[in-house]
């Protein structure tokens, strides 16, 4: 598949690499795509653009960017690069505050989501959450001793879904899915979670798994 990844950090990073290692066509997008330049050397395969040639290169999207900006990379993508295709979304609304005894803190509520307000913005798009609470290191077929880790996902459109869902399984995560777009407001807040045991004590290498 060609997928377009918004996004030049870690998470961006690690999942073009990790899905190209998979055989996907894979784009990259950024304001600045000279950043990615030693990156990208050692990278055959992904080719580095700006955030719009991402999005119309993608038949698939994934978005990896810091939570408060991304309205404005939708924006700077294009909402007609973005019409009719899915848009794996991996980010939290973090706030730009400090964690509270390790609790980061979020700009939504608990009534609203990141990705319903992405899937208001961009309606033409179909929005599936993923990836969003565990880290980058544990992203790309990760070995857990107790087991494959569950991956939440959620969104409204199911055949979006079952796409994200074929990634998923690719990148070595069992699915959980939890339902529509609404679902984000419970995920979004696994990432804090998730990251409570590294802010307090240092441990980042754990991932949540569902007992059935
Ligand atoms: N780090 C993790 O392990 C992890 C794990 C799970 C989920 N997440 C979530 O995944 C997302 C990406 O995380 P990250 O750590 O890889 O990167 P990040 O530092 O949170 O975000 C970097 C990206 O945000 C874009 N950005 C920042 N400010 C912007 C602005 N004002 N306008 C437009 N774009 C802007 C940057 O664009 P440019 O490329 O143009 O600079 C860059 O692509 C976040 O939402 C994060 O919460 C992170």
């Amino acid at each position: 598949m060609k997928i377009g990844v918004l996004g030049s950090g870690i998470v961006a990073q690690t999942l073009a690499a990790g899905l190209r290692k998979h055989g996907h066509d894979m784009a990259v997008g950024t304001r600045e795509p000279a950043k990615l330049s030693t990156w990208a050397a050692a990278q055959p395969g992904i080719k580095v653009t700006r955030f719009n040639e991402a999005a119309a290169f993608g038949e698939l999207i994934v978005l990896a960017v810091k939570g408060s900006a991304a309205e404005q990379v939708l924006e700077l993508a294009g909402a007609a690069n973005l019409a009719g295709k899915v848009v794996m979304d991996t980010c939290n609304p973090i706030a730009d505050l400090p964690p509270e005894h390790g609790v980061l803190r979020f700009f939504t509520t608990l009534d609203d989501s990141l990705m319903e307000r992405l899937q208001r913005l961009v309606p033409q798009a179909h929005f599936v959450k993923a990836f969003n609470s565990v880290g980058h290191a544990r992203m790309v077929n990760p070995s857990f001793a107790g087991g494959q880790p569950s991956m939440f996902i959620c969104g409204n459109d199911d055949a979006a879904k079952a796409s994200v869902h074929a990634l998923v399984e690719q990148l070595g995560w069992g699915t959980e899915d939890m339902g529509r777009a609404e679902a984000a407001r419970a995920i979004e807040p696994l990432c804090m979670l998730w990251c409570i045991p590294g802010l307090l004590r240092n441990e980042w290498t754990h991932a949540f798994k569902v007992l059935h």
